[in-house]
């Protein structure tokens, strides 16, 4: 099947893309508004993008009716967010975390979770997430209804039980993010696999750093 972008309706943009760009890491946002208020929220628009300088992006739409999500005014007033990745066991009170309230609700006690204060940005860290990174926002780009956030990386952190020993490499098997596939349907990193080049390249061909 062909679909020619120019002209496809944006919801039909949004099934194909989303549904064939997966899995998606989710970052569960959390930010604090003005007044002082947790707010949390899932994008599965979202990566790594850098180490020098670290910077995370997130793509966030505005609302059907044209609004800005908490999310935007918040890090926007404090010049900061938190990403913090999620597993099997933060899986639901994620989805809670998505679903729309008003700026006074603290997400994050809704969602039954709790805040560990931030080291270096306003706010906090879901307590309960493998691990959470402050972000100082970098640039904003507004780009038609959507709003690209540049974050870099002030302070990562990470459960113990995540890392080997040296704090170095990550255990595959207390490490296990879920991501978003398409629509509801999410996956679980619970089949990991090492994939390595072969030490040699095939017949006829030589390796560009060979001497
Ligand atoms: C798994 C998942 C991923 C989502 N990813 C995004 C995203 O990348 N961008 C976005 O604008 N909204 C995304 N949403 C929807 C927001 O989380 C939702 O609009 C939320 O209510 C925004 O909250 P806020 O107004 O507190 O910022 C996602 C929702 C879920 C459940």
């Amino acid at each position: 099947m062909e679909f020619d972008f120019t002209s496809l309706p944006e919801r039909d943009r949004y099934r194909l893309l989303s549904s064939f760009v997966a899995p998606r890491p989710i970052a569960l946002v959390t930010t604090v508004s003005p007044d002082g208020v947790p707010n949390a929220a899932p994008m599965s628009f979202f990566n790594v993008f850098s180490q020098e300088p670290p910077i995370l992006i997130l793509g966030i739409q505005t609302r059907p009716d044209g609004s800005v999500k908490d999310t935007v005014n918040n890090l926007d007033a404090s010049g900061s967010f938190c990403v913090n990745m999620v597993d099997m066991d933060l899986a639901n009170a994620m989805t809670i975390c998505g679903i729309s309230y008003e700026p006074d609700v603290d997400e994050i006690a809704t969602a039954g979770l709790n805040m560990t204060p931030a080291t270096q940005i306003d706010g906090g860290w879901i307590a309960e997430s493998p691990c959470a990174m402050e972000c100082k926002v970098a640039q904003i780009i507004r780009y038609e209804r959507r709003i690209i956030v540049l974050g870099e990386v002030v302070q990562m952190h990470v459960r113990d039980t995540c890392l080997d020993d040296e704090g170095r490499y990550v255990r595959p098997e207390n490490y296990q993010p879920i991501a978003r596939l398409h629509a509801d349907n999410y996956i679980t990193s619970d089949r990991q696999f090492e994939l390595k080049a072969p030490d040699q390249p095939p017949a006829g061909l030589k390796r560009k750093d060979a001497p």
